[in-house]
């Protein structure tokens, strides 16, 4: 179940990956511990190093018992290794710094070297995450905000502290950003860049169709597959935008930009309008084919019992299918990633399903899962579906995680 409410808290993509974390002394590091956690769950190997400000607010041990591996402190410590300064760069895959104090940063900028989250960290040639955390007037000092140009300068990404009451009591930006940011930073940094530069656009989640001031027509889709495809892509380097129908609990990471609809109108009228700068169109929104003719007495007017005491019909019109419109009127090279949802007895009724819908909806790669049943994918965490594309492949993929399945359905897209 989920850790931090993210749709990677159950990835298996990461497993066996190195990552190192070093916390510095911020009344925020008691929360790096939690980290720790998360990517652990996915099981990823953490090390991690505690600054000396860090140690007087968390001990080791706490980071141990939660299988942390190695614990760096002092690097003069009696028993430490002599290179323990260089051991992250050799062996982990990233690395990240959370909470980082104004200090940390400041050293960190100019290379200092003379204590140990330092040291490692200008040893260390792979990604760096800086996630920093202090006093708003100490975030807002130029000397701070120059110490932060420089690091974005030399490649390290920021996952920028957020804005509310610090722990001092005063109140701006400071406060370490939601953990789930820091992890999906943590997960990007080790992720490979092979959508770099690329556009995507996802639609996602339910649309709702009114009809009286109070009624609507709906699914249950939770956006959850959508955000997961979304924060794969993002992970994988892409620019990403989301138009996602109401109600999406789902966490999309900061840097995916997000458009809000609510009709099926509306989220064609979003889509159409991204669609010529996309390179990819990922179309896993459950759309209301049907809306219902608004009812007469006035969209903002709530129809009551009195108005048909015996029971009274509803006339539905058809609604633009986003996918088959925008697929019809697509440049070259654009890839599209459609899905099917479907009501069948078995999955394995669904690969014929799949490849006629994949054909009539020209998309590059259909995933086809059922909506019916004990593993219906509306609003599961997990999902099972049949992969299908435009040269007659076929996999049918064992349940699993929805962003496992994002996450190969990338990979998919990807090939030539
Ligand atoms: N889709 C869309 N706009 C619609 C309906 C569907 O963009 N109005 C997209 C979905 O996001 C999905 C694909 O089309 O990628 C297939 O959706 P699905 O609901 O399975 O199929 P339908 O097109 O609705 O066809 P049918 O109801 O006949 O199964």
């Amino acid at each position: 179940m989920s850790e931090l409410g993210t749709v990677f808290d159950d990835s298996t993509t990461f497993d066996g990956k190195r990552l190192h974390l070093a916390v510095c002394g911020s009344v925020a590091c008691y929360r790096a511990a939690d980290l720790v956690r998360a990517w652990g769950r996915l099981g990823l190997h953490v090390s991690v190093t505690l600054s000396a400000g860090a140690r007087r607010f968390v001990a080791p041990m706490l980071f141990e018992s939660l299988g942390a591996m190695p614990i760096y402190g002092d690097m003069f410590a009696d028993g430490q290794e002599p290179f323990a300064h260089l051991e992250p760069g050799q062996r982990a895959q990233a690395m990240v710094v959370a909470p980082a104090s104004a200090d940390a940063l400041s050293r960190l900028a100019r290379g200092a070297a003379c204590d140990m989250v330092s040291a490692q960290a200008l040893a260390f040639d792979g990604p760096l995450v800086i996630a920093p955390a202090m006093n708003p007037r100490m975030w807002a000092h130029p000397a701070t905000q120059t110490n932060v140009a420089c690091l974005a300068s030399y490649g390290a990404r920021f996952v920028m502290p957020v804005s509310g009451e610090t722990a001092c009591g005063d109140t701006g930006q400071g406060r370490l950003a939601p953990l789930s940011e820091i992890f999906l930073a943590g997960l990007r940094a080790l992720a490979p860049q092979d959508m770099a530069g690329l556009r995507v656009m996802v639609t996602l989640g339910p649309t709702r169709e009114a009809w009286d001031g109070v009624r609507f027509w709906s699914n249950p889709s939770s956006g959850r597959m959508g955000a997961a495809l979304a924060a794969a892509a993002w992970m994988r380097g892409a620019y990403v935008t989301c138009v996602c129908g109401p109600g999406i609990r789902a966490t999309l990471p900061q840097e995916v930009r997000r458009v809000d609809v609510t009709d099926a109108k509306a989220m064609f009228e979003a889509a159409r309008d991204l669609w010529p700068d996309a390179d990819i169109g990922m179309f896993s929104a459950a759309v209301a084919d049907f809306g219902p003719d608004p009812y007469a007495g006035g969209q903002d007017v709530k129809f009551c019992k009195a108005d048909a005491p015996e029971g009274f019909s509803v006339k539905f019109h058809r609604n633009p299918d986003i996918l088959q419109t925008l697929a019809a009127d697509r440049r070259p090279g654009q890839k599209i990633l459609a899905f099917a949802a479907e009501t069948v007895a078995e999955t394995a009724d669904l690969a014929p399903l799949a490849h006629a819908k994949r054909a009539r909806k020209n998309a590059d790669i259909l995933a086809a899962n059922r909506v019916n049943g004990e593993d219906g994918a509306f609003g599961a965490l997990s999902n099972r579906v049949v992969v299908v594309d435009a040269a007659g492949n076929e996999e049918s993929w064992p349940a699993m995680s929805k962003a496992d399945v994002a996450w190969g359905l990338c990979s998919w897209l990807l090939r030539p």
